[in-house]
């Protein structure tokens, strides 16, 4: 395996980011800057702002995570870029700079699906020792290699599970067919007073909860479908805090206890209902003969230790390899568009000027 250095952009939605990694896999460097505050006042990301921040922030962010890798310009063996999908003023903020860079430095331009690298970033390990001037080959992690796998993407934007047959052959099962789970954590944490990023924040407010006061729905939909729905739970949600319509509202809006346990059932539900469907997507992919050999998971709400602990407690029950990324790699970042790039670098996927910036997900 060459060990070829990569700078990825990712520009997608509210983090401005840039990171150097190393043969696919030794983030040399990541910087991420977060715009949480910027969006903070309107309980979600205003795209004008996001793209206009992207602006000012990118230039520096670039030269931090070249600064941080100790490579050179010239040590570079490719620029990539996350270009799909996204807020389209933020997505071309990152791709027109890719360009630029790409050109200027006579590189190869890839461009990245961004929810694909999520899917992704298990596999990334962080530098050891960083400026070391000699390129390190790190072990792969445990399963790191296994196809067939049943991968999870679980974010703010999407949440898609796919039959993934290698690092750039993924097949899409199911998906939302309304709210991703981080975007009904967000407005669950909303619902209950808690600041954004919601997910983290109700996360931490669950551990003080108790996870059966209240039963929320789990959503099933038909009985063999592999889609995913989470706007009924977080209408549930809504109704146990401010009341049913046509009902009088409660007294007084919930306590901290109160809302501790609301906390945990709405994350016990969420849970539960992504579980269920990695189950039937196993299922269906067992019978189909396509058995998958481990599951793994990406996306911000892959960082929640109830979603993890469900997730290794079914792996091990089936008797497979689970892989889930380290916590600083869970949201977005792009590490995980450098690593994934190095794949279609070394398949011979690279892009050229007319690379597109595209908001919608194609697969
Ligand atoms: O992957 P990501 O950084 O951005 C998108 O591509 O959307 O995911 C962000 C989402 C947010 O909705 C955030 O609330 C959620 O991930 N999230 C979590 C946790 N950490 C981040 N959700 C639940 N529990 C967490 N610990
Ligand atoms: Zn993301």
């Amino acid at each position: 395996m060459r060990a070829q250095l990569i700078l990825a952009l990712e520009t997608s939605c509210d983090e401005t980011a840039a990171a150097i990694v190393e043969g696919g896999r030794l983030v040399r460097s990541s910087v991420v800057a977060s715009q949480h505050e910027l969006h903070a006042e309107y309980a979600g990301v205003v795209p004008e702002i996001a793209s206009r921040a992207h602006v000012e922030r990118l230039v520096p962010v670039v030269q931090r995570a070249l600064d941080d890798s100790g490579a050179a310009w010239t040590d570079l063996a490719a620029i990539a870029v996350g270009h799909r999908p996204g807020l389209i003023g933020s997505l071309l903020v990152g791709v027109a700079a890719a360009k630029g860079l790409a050109w200027s430095l006579g590189l190869p331009l890839i461009g990245v699906d961004h929810v694909h690298a999520h899917l992704y970033a298990a596999e990334l390990t962080s530098a050891p020792v960083p400026n070391s001037p000699t390129p390190s080959h790190p072990a792969p992690p445990p399963g790191a290699g296994l196809f067939p796998a049943l991968g999870l993407v679980v974010s703010g934007g999407h949440t898609v599970l796919y039959d993934v047959r290698g690092p750039l052959d993924l097949r899409r099962l199911g998906s939302t067919i309304d709210d991703a789970v981080g975007e009904a954590f967000d407005k669950a944490a909303t619902i209950l007073g808690l600041p954004q990023p919601g997910g983290p924040a109700l996360e931490h407010l669950a551990r003080s909860g108790n996870a059966s006061a209240h039963r929320f729905p789990v959503s099933r939909l038909a009985p063999d479908s592999l889609d995913l729905s989470f706007s009924g739970l977080k209408t549930a949600l809504l109704y146990a805090v401010r009341g049913t319509p046509g009902h009088p509202p409660p007294a007084a809006p919930p306590d901290e206890p109160a809302r501790a346990d609301l906390a945990a059932s709405f994350q016990r539900a969420a849970v539960d209902a992504l579980a269920l469907k990695l189950e039937r997507a196993l299922d269906a992919l067992n019978a189909r003969g396509a058995a998958p050999r481990r599951v793994i998971v990406g996306g911000g709400v892959s960082a929640n230790q109830a979603l993890r602990r469900a997730v290794a407690t079914l792996a091990q029950q089936r008797g497979l390899e689970v892989s889930l990324p380290e916590m600083v790699w869970c949201v977005d970042n792009a590490a995980m568009i450098a690593g994934l790039a190095w794949h279609r670098l070394n398949a011979g996927l690279v892009d050229d000027l007319s690379l597109c910036a595209e908001p919608t997900a194609t697969c």
